[in-house]
This record gives structure tokens, C-alpha cells and sequence, in this order.
């Protein structure tokens, strides 16, 4: 397991699948590296790449906003991330050798956070982690303890963004997050 710096240094490096050849940026995670829930994300888009900041679009912000509205703020409460950390081209969904190339770094990000939550965001992250079978109208808010770890998934931010009737959903799953971790 790497330290903090040598894993960025890696990372920052990396070229082990095309996505490393055409980012502006790399982005590796932002928020308290100490916090209690860790968010993931599919891969960093347009504002992301440019900036090196996860979460800072309009789907970001709508998490930030709500997120915030529950009390729950970036430097305090939770660290943020993504499955990939370099832009897919035109946003698309990561294929799985890129998952498969950057899942190491987001294990070791889990390893020096140690997070007593995690929250897939989206389908392409709960895939990636809770497993193929999960789907994410159906499993969404369901509860999982692995290796010590709570885990959960909801919708991604921006898929409620293109869908109003998700947003009551995404909502009380959120709160519910909020719930489990005022028990730590
Ligand atoms: N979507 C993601 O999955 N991650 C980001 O960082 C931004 C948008």
C-alpha cells in the first residue's frame, strides 16, 4: 500500500490504458482524506478534467447542494473520488479494462481513508464494486457490510439531473446516509 503522495505520483504517471494519454487532467480525490463516508463516481467529466477536481460540474454541485443542505461538507464529513481517474472522451461510460487498470488506486485510496461508509454513485460504480448483479432501480439503498465497510449505492447526480422523478429517491437515500453515519 502506498502513502498519500507516492499514490498521487502514480497516478499523476499513469498510462496504463489511453485514458491517461488525452486528460487535461488527472483527478484523483478531493474532500477530508480522514472522512467517515467515501462517494465514488464512474470517471471525471469536461469541468472535472479541466479543474482535477471530482465533482464540480452541475451533477456535482447538485450533490454538493444537497449534500450540504444534510449538513455534510466536502472538507469535513467525506472524501470523493471516482472508479477512473482520467476522462473517458465525450463522457462515455469507462470500458472495463480502464476500470480494471484504475481499480488498484481506488483500493488504496480506500486503504489510507478507511471510511466506515461507502456510497457507489451510479450504476457504473456499484457495478465495480458491490457487483454485476446489483441494479440500481432496484438495489439503490440497500445496505451491505463488507470488510468492516457499510456499504450503499444511489442514483448518479447526473442521472437525476436528466430525471426529476429520481430526485425524491436520491433524496431519502441521502438522508439515509446521513442516518448511518451519525452512528459512528
Ligand atoms: N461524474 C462522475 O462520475 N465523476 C465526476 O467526478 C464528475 C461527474
Amino acid at each position: 500500500m502506498l502513502k498519500w503522495k507516492e499514490l498521487y505520483e502514480e497516478c499523476v504517471n499513469c498510462h496504463k490504458c489511453a485514458l491517461g494519454d488525452n486528460r487535461t487532467n488527472m483527478v484523483f480525490g478531493d474532500g477530508n482524506p480522514k472522512g467517515k463516508i467515501m462517494f465514488i463516481g464512474e470517471a471525471p467529466g469536461a469541468d472535472e478534467d479541466r479543474t482535477g477536481l471530482p465533482f464540480v460540474g452541475r451533477a456535482g454541485k447538485l450533490l454538493t447542494r444537497v449534500l450540504e443542505s444534510l449538513e455534510l461538507h466536502r472538507e469535513k464529513d467525506y472524501y470523493i473520488c471516482n472508479i477512473c481517474k482520467c476522462r473517458p472522451e465525450n463522457n462515455r461510460t469507462p470500458h472495463e479494462h480502464e476500470e480494471e487498470a484504475c481499480l488498484p488506486y481506488l483500493r488504496n485510496q480506500v486503504a489510507l481513508v478507511r471510511p466506515k461508509i461507502i456510497v457507489c454513485l451510479g450504476a457504473t460504480a456499484m457495478n465495480c464494486i458491490l457487483g454485476k448483479d446489483w441494479r440500481i432501480t432496484r438495489d439503490r439503498g440497500k445496505w451491505v457490510e463488507r470488510k468492516g465497510f457499510y456499504m450503499t449505492a444511489t442514483f448518479h447526480p447526473s442521472a437525476v439531473l436528466r430525471d426529476e422523478n429520481k430526485k425524491p429517491m436520491f433524496w431519502e437515500d441521502l438522508k439515509d446516509i446521513k442516518k448511518k453515519y451519525g452512528e459512528f
